[in-house]
């Protein structure tokens, strides 16, 4: 294992397997997390330059329950903004004793750091649109945890995939599987990187996407990425890509329906969000054990 998690495509196959087993182990029957002092002289910074609720709080939980210091570094309120780089801060966290930083950032700046800080351990919480490894983590778990595993699954993500890191992260992380098939489907404006066959098929209409889908992955528009205005009728696109209750039921009986957060009810219906085919809340949950089992992992590494 590499000494920091920057891209899903730095595991393989087994290493995935490894870590969604490893996580398991962090959950108890009733849902709640073990709490273990595995790492008391261990520092975790969580260094967040785009907004999160989900991945920036599971990242503190996790480092809390395995017994970490945590510093929850808020770049709005730090040199960042007196122009300070990116690089400097970090810099100046490892020379503080920070063993490893998670880090959100807007733009391609983890590998860099990654090569000029030999010493700090850095995990991807969010990169622009391009890769969030540990989301994809947390996806593959929680269909193995409804399917059994992942083996012969249709299955379909809808949305804005051209600005989704959550979508790159999932097409790389599920390459190493044999599924059934993976469908995109979108407003063409929001699909331009998925018309390549060999990443599965475009279906432009949600109603033929979804027939006999296992799992149905919904996402927002990421309207705080479009370099221009977005000139887009919402009542058009709810009517064309909304997962609705109706587009269910075209879908197998046993479907489970994610979302990775945050929702934004135009993507999917609250009915949806709320059904016994939602596991949205599952995903959520299952984004601490996740994440307890990557800093374990890193941290002893
Ligand atoms: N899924 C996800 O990354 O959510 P947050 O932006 O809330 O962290």
């Amino acid at each position: 294992m590499s000494k920091s998690l920057l891209s899903i495509n730095d595991l393989s196959k087994q290493e995935i397997l490894d870590l969604i087993e490893f996580a398991k182990n962090f959950k108890n029957d009733d849902g709640s997390f073990k709490k273990e002092n595995l790492f008391p002289d261990k520092t975790v910074a969580n260094v967040f330059c785009e907004p999160s609720t989900r991945t920036k709080s599971s990242f503190e939980i996790a480092a809390k329950n395995l017994g970490c210091s945590v510093i929850g570094f808020d770049a709005s309120s730090s040199s960042i903004e007196k122009g300070e780089s990116i690089y400097e801060t970090i810099d100046a966290l490892g020379l503080m004793g920070v063993d490893l930083c998670v880090l959100r950032h807007p733009e391609s700046v983890i590998r860099e750091l990654n090569e000029y800080m030999p010493e700090m351990i850095f995990v991807n919480g969010g990169e622009g649109s391009i890769s969030h490894p540990t989301q994809a983590l947390i996806d593959l778990m929680t269909i193995i945890d409804n399917k059994g595993s992942i083996d012969d699954l249709n299955i379909v993500i809808v949305g804005d995939l051209d600005h989704s890191r959550v979508t790159s992260s999932f097409v790389e992380g599920i390459s190493n599987f044999s599924f059934n098939s993976l469908t995109f489907c979108g407003h063409p404006s929001m699909c331009s990187k998925y018309l390549d066959p060999a990443l599965g098929k475009y279906e432009p209409d949600l109603d033929l996407a979804v027939q006999d889908a296992d799992v149905i992955i919904t996402l927002r528009i990421q309207y705080e990425r479009f370099e221009e205005e977005l000139n887009l009728d919402l009542d058009d696109y709810k009517h064309a890509y909304e997962l609705t209750s109706e587009r269910v039921e075209q879908a197998r009986g046993d479907v489970i329906v994610m979302h990775p957060g945050p929702v934004n009810y135009i993507e999917i219906s609250e009915s949806v969000y709320q059904s016994d085919n939602s596991v949205i809340r599952n995903q959520v949950a299952n984004g601490v054990a996740i994440r307890m089992a990557v800093l374990a992992r890193y941290l002893s590494s």
